[in-house]
């Protein structure tokens, strides 16, 4: 097990979650402090309840991710995976979903991000932000205009402040853009069928775990990896065959 994060201050954003939750193991595993953020489901963040400090922050509200941050002194790391599948349950309702995608998927971890770094700076320390996109943001998924959008400019917004942060400050900004997950949100249409065909098809050897993307956000996690403004795609392959 590697000792490069022992003692360093991460928040895991959304780290209640399916996904989330497999980063945290992995970030306790290895001797990280970490703070995990949700935002109404306590009893989800309670599993990690005596080994990280749990913290109710809706991201979409200014007030909340200032006091994140308040209560996370010394930060080192950001892995952003609060997020929504804004769903389209009918036609009539896509603005609905649009603009609530926009603040969930976008605006709340856009804004954690920037406000993290601003921090980070102000501290002078060299730290590695993380923020979880989707392969639907690489790939074109029909009926995906809500939620692949906001997420297309997550990855945007990531590139930018990766730039912005680049140089002697030493601040990293990277984005994991996972596949189809048996865990958190794809759970459910997994379980539907929905997706069946990509292994029918043999477009992907399997559906992915959340440990195949809490290794990925561990890698940007890295404090030497020389790594800033990449997005790296873990989808088993999906993005090549859609
Ligand atoms: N699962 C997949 O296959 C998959 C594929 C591609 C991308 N992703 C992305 O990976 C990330 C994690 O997904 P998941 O499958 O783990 O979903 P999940 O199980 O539904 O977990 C979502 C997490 O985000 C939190 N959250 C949602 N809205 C929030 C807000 N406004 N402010 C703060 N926290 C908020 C939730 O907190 P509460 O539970 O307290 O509401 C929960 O901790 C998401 O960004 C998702 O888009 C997932």
């Amino acid at each position: 097990m590697p000792d490069t994060l022992r003692g360093k201050t991460i928040i895991v954003a959304g780290g209640s979650g399916g996904l989330g939750a497999a980063t945290v193991e992995l970030l306790l595993a290895e001797g990280a402090e970490v703070v995990v953020s949700y935002r109404s489901n306590l009893a989800r963040a309670q599993a990690f309840e005596g080994r990280a400090t749990l913290i109710q922050a809706d991201l979409a509200r200014p007030g909340d991710r200032a006091r994140l941050l308040d209560q996370t002194p010394s930060l080192y790391g950001l892995a952003v995976f609060a997020g929504e599948a804004a769903r389209v349950t009918d036609a009539g309702n896509l603005d609905d979903a649009l603009l609530r995608s926009h603040l969930v998927n976008f605006a709340g971890p856009a804004l954690l991000a920037r406000e993290a770094a601003a921090r980070l700076r102000l501290a002078s320390t060299p730290g590695a932000i993380v923020l979880l996109s989707t392969m639907q943001a690489i790939a074109v998924f029909p009926g995906s205009t809500a939620y692949a959008g906001a997420k297309t400019a997550l990855v945007q917004a990531a590139r930018i402040l990766a730039k912005e942060c680049r140089g002697k400050a030493g601040i990293r900004v990277n984005v994991v853009c996972p596949g189809v997950n048996d865990a958190g949100m794809a759970q459910a249409s997994i379980a539907a069928g929905k997706y069946a065909r990509f292994l029918s098809e043999d477009l992907i050897p399997r559906y992915g775990k959340a440990a195949d993307v809490a290794r990925a956000v561990r890698f940007f996690l890295e404090p030497d990896n020389y790594i800033t403004g990449q997005v790296l795609t873990v989808d088993g392959g999906l993005t090549l065959s859609v």
